[in-house]
């Protein structure tokens, strides 16, 4: 499950300033990238061998092969790391997690329906839900450690409720949901008789805890569950566009059978091939990534106890994606405006999580020990210039 030559590379300003993608270039040139969810990492070099040899080969016609490894594979890499055996009958494949997600909501719910999410959320669920014309259902996590509040979940719901999106481990918290969360999420879906779809994405970048998945915590959630899993966070591979989804709702496979035959569209030869070698030739990459982001998550805490306390974070047990409350500064509702106008440091505004985000700014510190000291420098300095 290892190949050769995986290493992981510490990323430099160089590398990672001569790539076209959007974190290093959608400001200028001197602002410090901390914002999108792609790390600075470079993906394992098996990765990119298995996409190259299509490439070198010209081995870029039609190709049913590849894809039918790519659900074996997922189920492998599930089972060795989650101790989850997806069934392979129920995996289909999607050109992203969010292709999955809003597939489930246009087609199996309808206008108005209440949408569940757990708020502050990655927004995009908040604009799927907004742009399909149903009902947001915000259930706030307790801010005291971002918790799941069973009884404000349990008074949120009436009977046009119809779907929780949920977020394991959760984007932007960083949370690693319990059993007993779990169990309050299970008990309402079943109560209430709702899908859950459970983005399960950043299941393999934990931190404390193990990954939960959904599909083996609580046999509620049995016939009701449709779980998103992709190489993309894990290994960076977002532009890829490549994700599974587990459907375990008949209705929702019934309703999938009967589209016409290309509206989902298909992931593309060398997607599948940089995926399906990510999920059995890169164990080893996995393992070196995640303590490499232990150890960036453990530097960012240090530096804001001695250095900047008043900015706080409650350290995610999971992601590479602290959740930093600026409430005791003076950078006002949306602190990361500040910081790019004039700390020259690009973090994801608070505020476009939901309410709860205000006096908020998302930080993803997948990179290099000395990009991230120059980042929290930059933070640092600004918010001592805001008197
Ligand atoms: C929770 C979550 N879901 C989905 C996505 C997007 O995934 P994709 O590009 O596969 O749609 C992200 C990206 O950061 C995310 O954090």
């Amino acid at each position: 499950m290892n190949s050769t030559n995986n290493e992981l590379v510490t990323p430099t300003y160089e590398r990672v300033r001569s790539r076209a993608g959007i974190k290093w270039n959608r400001y200028d040139s001197d602002v410090l990238a901390a914002w999108v969810a792609d790390m600075d990492f470079d993906p394992p070099k098996a990765v990119t061998d298995a996409m190259r040899r299509y490439l070198d080969l010209g081995d870029t016609g039609y190709n049913i092969a590849v894809r039918d490894q790519l659900l074996p594979a997922f189920a492998g890499w599930q089972h060795r790391h989650h101790n989850w055996r997806p069934d392979e009958e129920r995996l289909r494949t999607f050109t992203s997690a969010l292709h999955a997600l809003e597939t489930a909501l246009w087609f199996r719910t309808d206008p108005g329906d209440g949408i569940v999410v757990f708020t502050p959320i990655y927004h995009p669920f908040l604009n799927a839900i907004a742009d399909s014309r149903r009902r947001l259902v915000s259930v706030p996590l307790d801010p005291n450690g971002m918790r799941i509040d069973p009884e404000r979940l349990a008074s949120a719901i009436d009977s046009t409720t119809k779907m929780i999106l949920f977020c394991q481990p959760h984007n932007p918290a960083g949370r690693v949901f319990d059993d007993s969360e779990l169990a309050a999420v299970a008990e309402v879906a079943e109560r209430h008789d709702l899908l859950v779809v459970s983005d399960e994405i950043w299941g393999d970048l934990t931190i404390d805890r193990p990954h939960q998945p959904l599909a083996t915590s609580d046999e509620r959630f049995a016939g009701r569950l449709m779980t998103l899993g992709s190489a993309s966070k894990s290994f960076n591979l977002a532009g890829l566009r490549c994700a599974v989804a587990h459907i375990d709702d008949a209705e929702l496979n019934r309703i999938i059978e009967t589209m016409p035959g290309h509206l989902l569209g298909a992931a593309s030869v060398s997607s599948l091939a940089g995926t399906h070698a990510a999920w059995t030739q890169c164990d080893d990459w996995m393992s070196a990534v995640r303590s490499e982001i232990t150890a960036r998550r453990d530097q960012l805490a240090r530096r804001l106890a001695s250095d900047l306390p008043e900015v706080t974070m409650s350290p995610p047990e999971a992601t590479y994606l602290g959740w930093l409350d600026f409430r005791a500064t003076n950078l006002g509702d949306d602190p990361s405006y500040q910081l790019l106008k004039e700390g020259r440091v690009a973090l994801s505004p608070g505020p476009q999580f939901g309410p709860e985000g205000a006096g908020f700014a998302r930080i993803n510190f997948a990179t290099s020990a000395e990009i991230l000291d120059d980042i929290i420098d930059r933070i640092i300095s600004l918010v001592r210039s805001t008197p």
